[in-house]
């Protein structure tokens, strides 16, 4: 982040650190079309990350979808709670959300990295726990994209998609989401890790994996243009 964008760090740092939010401000709710309350998106703070149910979710989902994220490793309850402290908590450009359903169960997370003054990825998108609200996960989406335009003054996001990843492909579409590049990945054996490497662009990945852009104008999207 420069320093054109100190208002962006700000809020992500209030977010994460401040004890002095009301849960209207900290919350994101997330309204069906009907406008009734079916969940809400929570900013995973400080205090969140010694919590051992978050600790245990995360490291369960990333461990069931690994298959969906371009580093793929074991996941440990440890390394979970490094990354949160280590990455997550103290960068200012990305932040995680939990996903709670209306009984306030937590479901699922969805966030933003790579933020700054015009743009944003939308990242870490895992449906984790089965639900009654169908389309939950797309008004959560739809809520933190709200979020972006409104609070982050963003104008721009975008995301990348594994695509043998179905379920989030469909959803970012249905979302409003735009495919735009297709990038070819290359597999590179680490000790311990898996990594997909952004391979040449137009290029065919030489082990077939390919990750899909996507991407969206939230003014067009939110005005109802486009
Ligand atoms: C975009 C995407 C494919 C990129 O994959 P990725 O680079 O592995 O993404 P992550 O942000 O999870 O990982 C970044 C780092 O955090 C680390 N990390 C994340 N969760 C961790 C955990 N529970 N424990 C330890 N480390 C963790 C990773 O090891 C990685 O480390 P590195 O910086 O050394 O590479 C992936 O983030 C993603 O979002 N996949 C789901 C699909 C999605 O939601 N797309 C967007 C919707 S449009």
């Amino acid at each position: 982040m420069n320093s054109r964008n100190t208002f962006q760090k700000e809020v992500i740092r209030k977010l994460k650190f401040s004890k002095s939010l009301s849960p209207l401000e900290k919350n994101i709710i997330i309204f069906n079309e009907n406008n009734n309350y079916i969940g809400r998106l929570k900013p995973l703070d400080a205090g969140l990350s010694k919590n051992n149910e978050v600790i245990y979710k995360l490291t369960e989902w990333r461990s069931r979808f690994m298959r969906h994220f371009l580093t793929q490793f074991t996941t440990t309850e440890e390394g979970t709670r490094n990354w949160l402290e280590r990455v997550l908590l103290p960068n200012d450009d990305i932040i995680l959300f939990l996903v709670y359903n209306e009984g306030d169960n937590l479901i699922g997370q969805i966030g933003f990295n790579q933020i700054n003054e015009n743009s944003a990825a939308i990242n870490n998108l895992i449906q984790g726990e089965i639900h009654e609200e169908s389309q939950l996960y797309y008004y959560a989406e739809k809520a933190l994209l709200k979020w972006g335009l409104n609070t982050l003054k963003l104008k721009n996001v975008y995301g990348f998609v594994l695509v043998d990843n179905f379920m989030n492909d469909e959803l970012s579409m249905s979302v409003g989401l735009k495919m735009s590049d297709n990038v070819p990945l290359n597999k590179s054996l680490l000790v311990n890790e898996l990594r997909l490497l952004f391979g040449e662009s137009g290029r065919n990945s030489s082990d077939s994996v390919y990750l899909q852009k996507v991407e969206l104008n939230l003014d067009e999207m939110f005005s109802g243009v486009g």
